[in-house]
């Protein structure tokens, strides 16, 4: 067997009293042809290896650079040096893979993040990215445990489908039709009946719909998979491939659902409080060296930790979306001008209004209820008012909208005919409508952008710093 090895970060509770162990990784740095810091991925600590003088051919340690591949054997010892506890004394040294140290791009200095971006099949092996996706599997890992825990069954919806769930037309499209030239009808347009599957299709925008289908037999489901954007957006908020976990649950309205997200949000930031103490207070001292780059004024009040276990101790803020606006209409902001785009009622709520109502007022999570219903999708449920639906958004601080949801119309009539007047035409949503025909009930869902949850847990800035390879307009490498 090839991989007998223990883990660096295992081996660090180890005691340091002369016992064997077998580590592999790659080389971090190398000093005086006989200290070797290693570094295998499982933590940001290096174990220090340490080769005796004369005790390895030379030929071996000329081999031996930034991001060489090894194999050591030897004892675990107590350190002397400053930085750890123990130390391993190299027994046998193997080379499973040299480097060329000359071209490697990961030298052992601080790299900006742009540069990592364009490096991002090496960019693993920083300590900055090493923490950022650790914490990223930690929280896919207390999602599933968080909803398993409570009953709720995942569900695989369709990544290809021939529906608009948002009904916002962002779609890419999936067809084997030839580009050049594709057939067409008498009327000159595209003929998909021609096309795979007889139809038009396109990637996912949200599972939404079929969780609902799934939701009103099993009561409760999630689900957990890659959406898709064609949205232009070329922000630091915005995947055109990003993940997304949808809830949805039958005899829920819209309390229930603000009441889960809120659970469920503060579960994940505890979950990682705990689990991944070591890489949250590497980021934790990254983003605190980061902002002292910043103006005093632009700097957080609140260190990462902070931020986080203050989103855990304290309740969300709940809002209307008409109060919102009157928060705004009354803000010092706005009475100076500072807005680049119009607050009144009926807007869609910029970045910087959602910002604003987060960061400057309320300084915690807020969750804006009740939109006005023309900016909002065609499967909300109406309020008896006639202008807005049931919906909430979650905004978080440095984010802003982390959480779309709301509660589902369910009444047949109203649907039918909300759908219509926003041309989206029933027949083809057929099987949806069937779920509101045979035994309909209350039920509500929420979507989580991952990506979001993600840069809010690690500070991070950049969304495209938050997924491995990141999909954004004019940019799909690697
Ligand atoms: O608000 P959205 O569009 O809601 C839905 O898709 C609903 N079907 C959810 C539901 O009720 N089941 O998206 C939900 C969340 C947003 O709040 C945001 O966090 C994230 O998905 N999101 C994006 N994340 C990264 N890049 C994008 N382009 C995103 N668009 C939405
Ligand atoms: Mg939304």
């Amino acid at each position: 067997m090839f991989n007998k090895r223990t883990k660096i970060k295992d081996l660090l509770s180890f005691s340091a009293d002369n016992q064997s162990v077998t580590v592999m990784g790659w080389v971090r740095t190398f000093r005086n042809n006989q200290f070797i810091a290693v570094n295998d991925g499982s933590t940001n600590t290096n174990l220090q290896i340490v080769v005796v003088l004369g005790s390895q051919p030379d030929d071996i340690l000329r081999r031996i650079v930034t991001s060489t591949a090894l194999k050591i054997s030897g004892k675990l010892v107590p350190s002397l040096g400053k930085g750890q506890s123990l130390e391993l004394n190299c027994e046998a040294l193997e080379v499973l893979g040299d480097s060329d140290a000359e071209k490697y791009p990961l030298q052992p200095k601080k790299h900006s993040l742009e540069f990592l971006r364009e490096i991002a099949h090496l960019r693993f092996r920083t300590n900055t990215f090493g923490s950022v996706f650790r914490i990223r599997h930690s929280l896919a890992f207390a999602i599933h445990k968080f909803f398993n825990d409570k009953g709720f069954i995942y569900l695989h919806t369709p990544i290809i489908t021939s529906s608009d769930a948002e009904g916002a037309g962002e779609m890419f499209r999936v067809s084997t039709l030839p580009f050049d030239n594709p057939p067409r009808d008498e009327n000159g347009n595209i003929d998909f009946s021609e096309d795979f599957f007889g139809r038009p299709t396109n990637l996912t925008v949200s599972g939404q719909l079929e969780g609902e289908l799934a939701a009103t037999a099993f009561g409760e489901i999630y689900t957990f998979g890659p959406t898709f954007r064609a949205e232009n957006s070329n922000t630091t908020r915005h995947l055109a491939e990003f993940w997304m976990i949808e809830p949805e649950m039958a005899f829920n309205d819209l309390e229930d659902n603000m009441n889960l997200a809120e659970e469920f949000i503060q579960y994940l930031i505890t979950y990682v409080l705990n689990h991944n103490a070591e890489d949250l207070a590497f980021l934790d001292q990254r983003l605190l060296e980061e902002e002292k780059l910043l103006p005093t004024d632009k700097r957080s009040e609140l260190s990462l930790l902070q931020k986080l276990r203050f989103v855990t101790d304290n309740k969300f803020e709940r809002i209307t979306y008409s109060e919102a606006i009157d928060i705004l209409l009354q803000s010092p902001a706005y009475k100076k001008k500072k807005f680049q785009y119009d607050v009144k009622w009926g807007i869609d709520m910029q970045s910087e209004h959602e910002r604003y109502l987060v960061e400057k007022h309320f300084k915690k999570p807020v969750i804006v209820t009740n939109y006005p219903k023309d900016i909002k999708a065609f499967y909300m449920r109406q309020n008896d008012d006639g202008k807005t639906v049931a919906a909430m958004d979650i905004l978080a601080p440095g984010i802003g909208e982390i959480v779309g949801g709301s509660q589902r119309e369910e009444r047949l009539d109203l649907l039918t005919k909300r759908m219509t007047e926003m041309h989206i035409n029933p027949d083809e949503l057929w099987w949806y409508l069937d779920t509101r025909k045979f035994g309909t009930v209350p039920h509500a869902g929420f979507g989580l952008g991952f990506e979001r949850m993600v840069l809010f847990v690690t500070g991070m800035t950049n969304i495209r710093d938050v997924i491995p390879f990141p999909r954004t307009p004019k940019s799909a490498e690697f």
